[in-house]
C-alpha cells in the first residue's frame, strides 16, 4: 500500500440535516434551484434512518451530521420536540454500536423561520437564542457526540447569505453581515463553554478554504481581498475558543474581477480551458497549501470536515479522492497533525440554492423516480476499501 494513514485516523462521510430531510420550518423550504427543483422533499432520510445508518456505517469509523433545529425547536427557547430527539437518539445509538464515531455539526446554514422572525444573526437577540438551542443540544446528545462542530464554515453562510445574496435570508449588505459575523462569532465562544459544562469531547469550526487567484490584472486585487476576508478574517474571529480546525476544501476560484466558476461562467473555464467539476475550477493542490498555511498560523488540530467533488462520474471521484488523500498524506508525513477526513457527502442531496442534480455522493439516489432508492456507487466502493485499509 503506498498511502498508509496514521492508527486512529478518522474516516468517514458527512451530510447536513436540510440538504438530506425534507424541508420543515426553515428559510431554504419553497426557494426554486438554479435546476429547477424546489427546495423541498430533498432525499427522505427522515422516513428513512435506520437504513441509512446501516450505509453510513460502512463508509467510515465516523459520520459528521446536523440536525433539523427547525423542527427540534419550534418557537425561541422553546423545549425541544421529545418524540424528535428521541428519533436522533435512536439513530445515533444505532450508528455508535456499529463503531461509527459521531462529529456534531450545531450550525449547517440553515435557521428556523422563528430565529428570522425573533432577531436573525444581525440582531444581538440571536446569540441567546442560539445558545439556548445549543444548550438543549448538549443536554440531549452530549452522551452521543464524539466531536462538536459549532458553526458549519461561517464564511460560506456568511458571503451568501449576507453578500452575494443567493442564500436565505438574501441580503447583500456588507454592513448586516459585518453585524452577522461579530454575533456568530460570540455565539460560538458561547456555545463551546456550554458544551464544555457538558462533554470533554473536541470542539472546532468547519472552515472553507478557498484559493483566490488573479486570472488577468484586474483581478490582482480583489483576489488579495477576497482572500484575506474569506481566509484569514472570517477564520481569525471563531478559532481561538476551539480544540480542532475543521477545514473543508473544494476549489480555487479565479479573478478578472468577478469570480469565475462553472456553475456561474462556464464559459470563462472552457476558454481557458481549466480543469474541473460540476460547479468549480478543480485543484486539489489548494488543500494542501490551507492546510498548511492554516497548521502554520494556529497550530491547532486539524480535521477535514469536508472535501469532495461535484460530479455524476464515479471514475473522476475515486480519481479525485486518491488525488486528495496523497495531499493529505504528505502534509501528516512532514509532521502537521491531521486528525481525520469526511468525505462530503455520503448520498446525493439537495445542493441549496442549485438542486439536486449537483451531485456530491457516494451513494447515489434516485428522486428522479421519486423512489429515492439508495444504490452504493463504485467510488463508494472504493471509498470503503480506503477506510477497511486505513490508506490505499
Ligand atoms: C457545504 C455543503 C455543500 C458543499 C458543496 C460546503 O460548502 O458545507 O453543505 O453541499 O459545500 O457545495
Amino acid at each position: 500500500m503506498n498511502f498508509k494513514f496514521p492508527e486512529q485516523f478518522i474516516w468517514g462521510t458527512s451530510t447536513a440535516a436540510a440538504q438530506i430531510e425534507t424541508a420543515a420550518n426553515h428559510q431554504w423550504k419553497g426557494l426554486k434551484a438554479v435546476d429547477g427543483y424546489t427546495f423541498d422533499r430533498t432525499i427522505d432520510h427522515e422516513k428513512r434512518r435506520m437504513e441509512d445508518a446501516e450505509i453510513i456505517s460502512t463508509l467510515g469509523n465516523s459520520y459528521r451530521m446536523s440536525l433539523d433545529w427547525s423542527r427540534l425547536q419550534t418557537e425561541a427557547n422553546g423545549k425541544f420536540d421529545r418524540q424528535l430527539v428521541e428519533e436522533y437518539r435512536s439513530f445515533m445509538k444505532k450508528l455508535k454500536e456499529k463503531g461509527t464515531s459521531i462529529m456534531l455539526v450545531a450550525h449547517h446554514f440553515m435557521n428556523p423561520n422563528w430565529f428570522d422572525e425573533a432577531g436573525h444573526w444581525w440582531t444581538k437577540n440571536s446569540i441567546d437564542h442560539f445558545s439556548n438551542y445549543v444548550q438543549q443540544l448538549a443536554e440531549n446528545f452530549s452522551d452521543l457526540a464524539d466531536y462538536w462542530n459549532t458553526f458549519n464554515e461561517p464564511g460560506v453562510y456568511l458571503s451568501n447569505g449576507f453578500f452575494t445574496g443567493i442564500f436565505p435570508p438574501f441580503k447583500k449588505n456588507p454592513l448586516t453581515l459585518r453585524k452577522a459575523l461579530i454575533n456568530m462569532s460570540k455565539a460560538n465562544e458561547k456555545a463551546c463553554a456550554i458544551i464544555r459544562d457538558y462533554s470533554d469531547a473536541p470542539i472546532g469550526i468547519s472552515k472553507n478554504s478557498v484559493n483566490f487567484y488573479p486570472i488577468n490584472k484586474l483581478g490582482k486585487l480583489p483576489a488579495k481581498l477576497v482572500d484575506y476576508i474569506f481566509n484569514d478574517l472570517y477564520t481569525a474571529r471563531f478559532v481561538e475558543p476551539l480544540d480542532f480546525l475543521g477545514i473543508s476544501y473544494y476549489a480555487r476560484m479565479g479573478l478578472d474581477p468577478l469570480p469565475v466558476s462553472y456553475v456561474d461562467t462556464p464559459e470563462k473555464i472552457i476558454e481557458k480551458k481549466l480543469p474541473h467539476d460540476d460547479m468549480w475550477e478543480y485543484y486539489p493542490e489548494g488543500m494542501g497549501i490551507y492546510i498548511r498555511r492554516h497548521w502554520n498560523k494556529y497550530k491547532k488540530p486539524i480535521i477535514i470536515t469536508e472535501s469532495g467533488v461535484c460530479t455524476d462520474d464515479s471514475d473522476f471521484r475515486i480519481q479525485s479522492t486518491k488525488h486528495y488523500l496523497q495531499i493529505l498524506h504528505e502534509c501528516i508525513k512532514e509532521g502537521i497533525d491531521i486528525r481525520g477526513y469526511y468525505h462530503w457527502s455520503t448520498f446525493d442531496n439537495f445542493e441549496w440554492n442549485i438542486g439536486p442534480t449537483f451531485r456530491f455522493g457516494l451513494v447515489h439516489v434516485n428522486f428522479e423516480d421519486g423512489s429515492m432508492t439508495r444504490t452504493l456507487k463504485p467510488c463508494g466502493e472504493f471509498y470503503q476499501e480506503v477506510v477497511k485499509q486505513n490508506g490505499f
